[in-house]
């Protein structure tokens, strides 16, 4: 005990700090590699898991954090090439992400087409029997929904637990190189125009034109790009 209390003494309390340096800057890389290792391993998981459900992957695809995956046999679900689907909010660049990016088709006539360099970020896409597209270069902010149908008929009300049609369920299309911002909610049937930016919290129910910037609910455009 002696000989340790010592050798303590000896190192002195400036060696002492640079020693509790050196074991924080360990953990911190430990860290980092556990880290990265469990992307890599929850990766891995989302990859064989999309291939299991027959989904089409395009090259230099990533993810981070486990997604959560719904593929209805005989619906489409296609994933462009250097596309990045983001479900951990420490991996977000936008620190808002709320819940996992989530891919459902509900029937055999559902598809949803994830173009090229695509971000999602959190993203609930949802196809009960319509197709939904999301056009190249499009980048998706944390907690958006995207949703081709309502479930329920409006009215009359008996009816609204026992719809089993999908006539009133309709395509989404989102262009090319559009932006969507945060918390934002894409129900049946629109079209928003390439190169448009929506604003965050808007809930869009008509189409959007191209080149255009739109929010509010429902939203309106309120700036055309020229
Ligand atoms: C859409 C956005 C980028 C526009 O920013 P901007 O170019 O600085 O636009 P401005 O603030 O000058 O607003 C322009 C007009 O749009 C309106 N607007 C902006 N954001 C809006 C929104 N979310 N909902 C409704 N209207 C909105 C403004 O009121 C303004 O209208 P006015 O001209 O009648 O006064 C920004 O408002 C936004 O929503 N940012 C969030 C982006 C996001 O989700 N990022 C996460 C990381 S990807």
């Amino acid at each position: 005990m002696d000989e340790i209390k010592g050798g303590f003494e000896f190192l002195g309390k400036f060696s002492r700090v640079k020693w509790n340096l050196k074991i924080q800057q360990f953990f911190f890389i430990f860290f980092i590699v556990l880290r990265n290792g469990i992307y890599w391993i929850h990766h891995l998981y989302n990859v064989i898991r999309l291939k299991m459900a027959g989904v089409c992957i395009g090259m230099n695809f990533s993810t981070a954090g486990v997604m959560i995956l719904d593929v209805c046999p005989g619906s489409e679900v296609t994933i462009g090439k250097n596309v990045i689907i983001v479900s951990d909010s420490r991996r977000s660049n936008a620190s808002s992400l709320a819940f996992p990016a989530k891919i459902k088709t509900l029937s055999a006539s559902s598809k949803i087409i994830i173009g090229d360099n695509v971000g999602l970020n959190g993203t609930s896409i949802t196809s009960r029997s319509k197709t939904i597209c999301i056009g190249a270069g499009t980048i998706i902010a944390p907690n958006v929904i995207i949703v081709d149908s309502d479930f329920h008929k409006p009215w009359p009300p008996d009816s609204r637990m026992d719809y089993p049609g999908d006539e009133l369920d309709g395509d989404i299309q989102i262009g090319n190189n559009c932006w969507i911002g945060m918390n934002t909610i894409i129900l049946k049937g629109v079209k928003i125009g390439e190169n448009s930016i929506i604003g965050a919290g808007s809930v869009i129910v008509k189409n959007i034109p191209p080149n255009s910037l739109a929010g509010g609910v429902p939203a309106k455009v309120v700036k055309v790009y020229k």
